[in-house]
């Protein structure tokens, strides 16, 4: 099969990287988690002691460091200069600051600049804010999905109880929309459905139902 690129952007907790995660897998194609990318920085200036709000020392740290994302047996693993971070760039920690990070103009093109080499081959789904807008303007099949406010933090809620996670679900709606409002109103790159991408809302579908959707979307691109 010819090779082409996905780019699925959205909101928090509309359920990008499971869906994005099984499209890649059903199409042999390589699967790049970009949030991951923006939480590795945030992981290692605060690791660094580096203040987030501080974009010149955030920027000189993500200039100098290496991040590999290696595809294992549960979804993505995320490394740091050769160290495993997939669970730590999850913590509540990182969630509060990522989203000021991924605000820095200078971070995000050094992130873009990557992701772009990461999808040159082709045979890519991307997930993220800005793949349909900035990364991948060309790619094949874009897809916004998204879902209620309320439905994004029940699935939230759900997969970080299943890890232990102390929080409430209306904690969790409420950070939620916190960084949706955060990712909307940046100046760079803002939070915005693509002209060309295809409005998918998950509010009342499944995950094997979204896959498909997308699947069917690939096989009959023009
Ligand atoms: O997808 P995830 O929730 O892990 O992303 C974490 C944060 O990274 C988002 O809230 C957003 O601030 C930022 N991000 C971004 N651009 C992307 C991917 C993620 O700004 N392409």
């Amino acid at each position: 099969m010819t090779k082409f690129n996905i780019a699925i952007d959205g909101p928090a907790g509309a359920g990008k990287s499971t869906v994005a995660r099984m499209v890649a897998g059903e199409l042999g194609f390589i699967y790049v988690d970009t949030g991951a990318m923006y939480r590795a920085v945030t992981w290692k200036a605060l690791q660094d002691g580096i203040d987030p709000g501080d974009a010149p020392g955030v920027t000189r740290t993500a200039s100098a460091m290496q991040i590999s994302l290696v595809p294992g047996k549960d979804g993505q693993q995320v490394f740091v200069n050769g160290q495993d971070v997939s669970v730590p760039i999850r913590s509540k920690t990182v969630t509060d600051h990522v989203s000021q990070i991924a605000a820095i103009p200078e971070v995000r093109e050094l992130l873009v600049n990557l992701q772009k080499q990461m999808a040159a081959s082709k045979g890519v789904v991307m997930d993220g804010r800005d793949i349909g807008t900035h990364v991948l303007p060309d790619a094949e099949v874009k897809v916004y999905l998204t879902a209620s406010v309320r439905k994004r933090a029940e699935r939230r809620f759900e997969e970080v109880r299943g890890a232990g996670a102390v929080t409430t679900l209306d904690d969790m709606e409420r950070d939620i929309a916190r960084r949706d409002r955060l990712d909307e109103g940046r100046e760079a790159s803002p939070l915005v459905q693509a002209k060309d991408a295809i409005l998918l809302d998950s509010t009342n579908m499944t995950v094997p139902e979204v896959v498909e959707y997308i699947l069917e979307l690939g096989r009959s691109r023009t």
